[in-house]
């Protein structure tokens, strides 16, 4: 099996990248244009791996992807190759726009072509697998779940992008036949996770004794999933997900923002008890919120634990303290993205 994922070199398709190449015998395609985001650092464990092939490309460049489609004639794709973060959507959508719609319509169109030219078995086996979040519902009040069939609202131009790209998909399955999956997911944490987001950010902040700052009242709720476990669920769908249909996959972990910094707080108190910045707590500042603010996001995951028989395995306790410890101990990783250092690393593995 040959699967072509876009954006392995990310923080959640590197954890799928890992995964895929340490626990079965698949071959993989990493497909990415290393953004900022992107980081090769993050699959140093795999890279001399013969099953583990890197391809640096675009997806809004057609003639490459096709390429790529024409030399590695993949099985299947996991598509997760996007920009990410609603902050930097805010200060700047263009690229957004770009990537997320622009790149997944050239994405659907060049597997769409290369699926028409297969036979037999390995064009019924075919699967296009978007990889989308749980921020296409808008957000909720206190109470409720996000289910398969909450009507889209998304808030941001993040997760305005990614609901039209997940719009695209369905509508390439429907007008085409494309057998597309897609799946919609929570809050990710752990390791490899660029520190623009909450949890990295707090982690390096507190390290180095610089506030951490909160957005308006820290009380929005987030429902927080160890990427190991999104990881997991990714491939289970890929491999047992009926065509056409969305998955739902969260953590059952809602938590306050707030909540959550003080957890690191705590955890950082109790394994580096010398610390000068100890209690980190006092290194919590409220700043001014972040425009359209969602509420909350809670997902009803009852679909995919019940048709496919999907859990996830860590409970937030174990896996934020696997994180914090993850970042303390992987000191290199962590000073080539503080000092920009990480953007070598194609140059000296790739020339
Ligand atoms: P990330 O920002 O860490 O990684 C994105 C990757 O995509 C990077 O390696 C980057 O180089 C690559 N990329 C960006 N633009 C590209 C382009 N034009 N062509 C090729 N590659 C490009 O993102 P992530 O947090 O790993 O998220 C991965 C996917 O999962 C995204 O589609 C995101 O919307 C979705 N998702 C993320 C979360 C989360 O909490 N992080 C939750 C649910 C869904
Ligand atoms: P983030 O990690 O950016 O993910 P998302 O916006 O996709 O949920 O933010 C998680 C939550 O933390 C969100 O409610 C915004 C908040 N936040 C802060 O309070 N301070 C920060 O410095 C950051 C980056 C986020």
């Amino acid at each position: 099996m040959k699967i072509l994922i876009t954006g392995g070199a990310g923080f959640i398709g590197s954890a799928v990248v890992r995964q895929y190449i340490t626990e079965t015998e698949y071959e993989i395609i990493n497909l990415d244009a290393l953004t900022y985001a992107g980081n090769l650092e993050s699959l140093a464990s795999v890279d001399n791996n013969p099953r583990y092939h890197f391809e640096h490309a675009d997806i809004c460049n057609p003639q490459d992807i096709n390429r790529i489609f024409e030399k590695h004639q993949p099985d299947a794709i996991m598509h997760l190759a996007a920009e990410s973060h609603v902050d930097r959507s805010i200060s700047g959508p263009a690229a957004f726009i770009q990537t997320n719609i622009i790149g997944t319509y050239n994405l659907l169109e060049t597997a769409k072509k290369y699926w028409l030219t297969l036979s037999g078995e390995k064009k019924q086996n075919f699967r296009f697998h978007h990889v989308s979040t749980d921020e296409v519902y808008g957000d909720l009040e206190q109470t409720g779940f996000f289910t398969e069939e909450t009507p889209y609202e998304p808030s941001s131009p993040y997760s305005a992008s990614k609901a039209s790209s997940d719009h695209l998909v369905r509508a390439w399955y429907r007008t085409y036949g494309l057998p597309v999956l897609v799946t919609n997911c929570s809050n990710n944490y752990g390791a490899h996770q660029f520190p623009e987001k909450l949890i990295p950010l707090v982690i390096i902040n507190a390290l180095i004794g610089k506030d951490i700052p909160v957005y308006g009242t820290g009380k929005q709720v987030r429902d927080w999933l160890y990427v190991d476990d999104h990881a997991e669920a990714l491939r289970l769908v890929l491999e047992k997900g009926v065509i056409g249909e969305t998955y739902n996959i969260g953590g059952y972990n809602e938590k306050t923002n707030l909540e959550v910094v003080k957890t690191i707080c705590a955890l950082l108190d109790e394994i580096k008890p010398d610390s000068r910045y100890k209690p980190h707590e006092q290194l919590i500042k409220f700043v001014s919120d972040r425009p359209g603010h969602d509420l909350r996001y809670a997902i009803d995951a009852t679909k995919i634990t019940q048709k496919l028989n999907w859990k996830p395995k860590n409970t937030f306790e174990e896996g934020i303290r696997k994180t914090v410890l993850w970042y303390l101990e992987n000191e290199s990783w962590l000073n080539n993205v503080i000092s920009g250092a990480y953007r070598d690393w194609i140059e000296r593995h790739y020339g």
